[in-house]
């Protein structure tokens, strides 16, 4: 039976790099011999919604049920509709609406690219940010009182489910035990948050005996930030809260050069509702149609995904690729943010040939 998969370029840059992702899934679906099924949506981006009046059709949720997965480009256009309508008729929906409670964000120095921080080597940082990514910080339980007087107060409530802790945990112990390593650092900050933290580490606590072949740490996310900088070769997967989980899934490829590499999944692991794949940057307006984005943060994404669909092989093919067009450095190749002067499509085209090639 295929995997279902459908394609959702969305804006700018999300028409350029989309194509390339899916060139590269298909060639990795011939070699290892996988059946995946794409179908294109146009919805879900900025035209559609100037089309439309909204930024998907009322039956969004049926429709996409039917898929195993969704590849996504990126959505956002500000000149054409405010970020907030776009990205909450869209990308949030997805998340809230199918459940997607992990966010994952590998961090990976590729050869080739510079690492901000000072003499780093690819193999020096390899690690995963795992993201709680449906309850903790971001509740909307709150409120305000006494408006625009002195006694004015606003609250904003976290909230942690063991259902919704523990499922993040888990999901990060498998990650962690699926590696070389082995090794898990949970981010916490039970010394100044003295209900949710404590709780959350003593449902480590309960996890990690479940995973004995696992080395469990924990750093409060104040050293643990400066640790990503200073020492990110101690790291394998890291597990975080929703607020402190989208810091470190920002800083850690932050540490790891441009941005244009950098994929992500937004899952829901259970498989009872589809999960996403998109690259971390956005659309890009300031280059868009010029045919010279990135399209690796696109391909690597595609490489999650078929890791996700349980074909590990093929999604490391996608990533040892790659990581052999960078290291070989032929400009005319490369695009420009990895200083080269090819275009999206000489590098996602080089990349599928090796792919395709073995
Ligand atoms: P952006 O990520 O689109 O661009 C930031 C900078 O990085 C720009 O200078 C851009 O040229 C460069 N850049 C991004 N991707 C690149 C690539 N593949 N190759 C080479 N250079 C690349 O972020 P920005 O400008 O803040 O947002 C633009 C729009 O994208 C907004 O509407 C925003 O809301 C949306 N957005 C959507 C996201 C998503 O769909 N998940 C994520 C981030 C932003
Ligand atoms: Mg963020």
């Amino acid at each position: 039976k295929p995997h279902r998969i459908a394609v959702i370029p969305g804006d700018g840059i999300g028409t350029e790099v989309v194509p390339e992702g899916v060139r590269v899934l298909e060639a990795a679906a011939k070699r290892f011999n996988i059946a995946l099924d794409f179908t294109d949506f146009d919805f879900a981006s900025c035209d559609y919604y100037l089309e439309h009046g909204q930024m998907m059709p009322d039956d969004w949720f049926d429709t996409l049920m039917q898929f195993d997965c969704i590849f996504f480009g990126a959505v956002g256009w500000p000149e054409k509709v405010p970020d907030h309508v776009s990205l909450w008729g869209s990308l949030i929906k997805f998340r809230r609406d199918f459940d997607q409670y992990i966010n994952l964000r590998p961090v990976r120095l590729l050869p080739g690219i510079k690492s901000p921080l000072a003499d780093r080597k690819p193999g020096d940082i390899d690690f995963y940010v795992v993201r709680e990514n449906t309850e903790g910080e971001y509740s909307s339980l709150g409120g305000r009182m006494y408006g625009g007087t002195e006694r004015e107060f606003v609250t904003q409530q976290t909230v942690m489910s063991r259902i919704g802790v523990d499922r993040v945990l888990k999901y990060a112990y498998e990650l962690a035990q699926s590696r070389p390593r082995k090794k898990l650092t949970s981010a916490t900050k039970s010394n100044g948050i003295s209900i949710t933290m404590p709780y959350w580490d003593e449902r480590v606590k309960e996890m990690a005996v479940k995973y004995p072949d696992v080395a469990t740490d924990q750093f409060h996310i104040d050293i643990l930030s400066a640790n990503f900088v200073l020492h990110p070769g101690w790291f394998d997967v890291v597990v975080a809260s929703n607020l402190f989980g989208d810091i470190l899934s920002d800083l850690g490829p932050a540490c790891t050069g441009t941005i244009g590499v950098a994929p992500s999944a937004s899952i829901n692991p259970e498989g009872k509702f589809p999960s996403l794949f998109e690259p971390v940057h956005g659309s890009a307006p300031d280059i868009a149609g010029r045919g010279i984005a990135n399209p690796i943060g696109q391909i690597w994404s595609g490489a999650l995904m078929l890791e996700h669909l349980g074909h590990k092989e093929a999604g490391a093919a996608i990533l040892t690729a790659i990581e052999t067009v960078l290291a070989a450095g032929d400009k005319s190749v490369l695009t420009g943010d990895v200083g080269g002067n090819g275009t999206t499509g000489t590098l996602g085209r080089a990349i599928a040939e090796l792919v395709a090639g073995g």
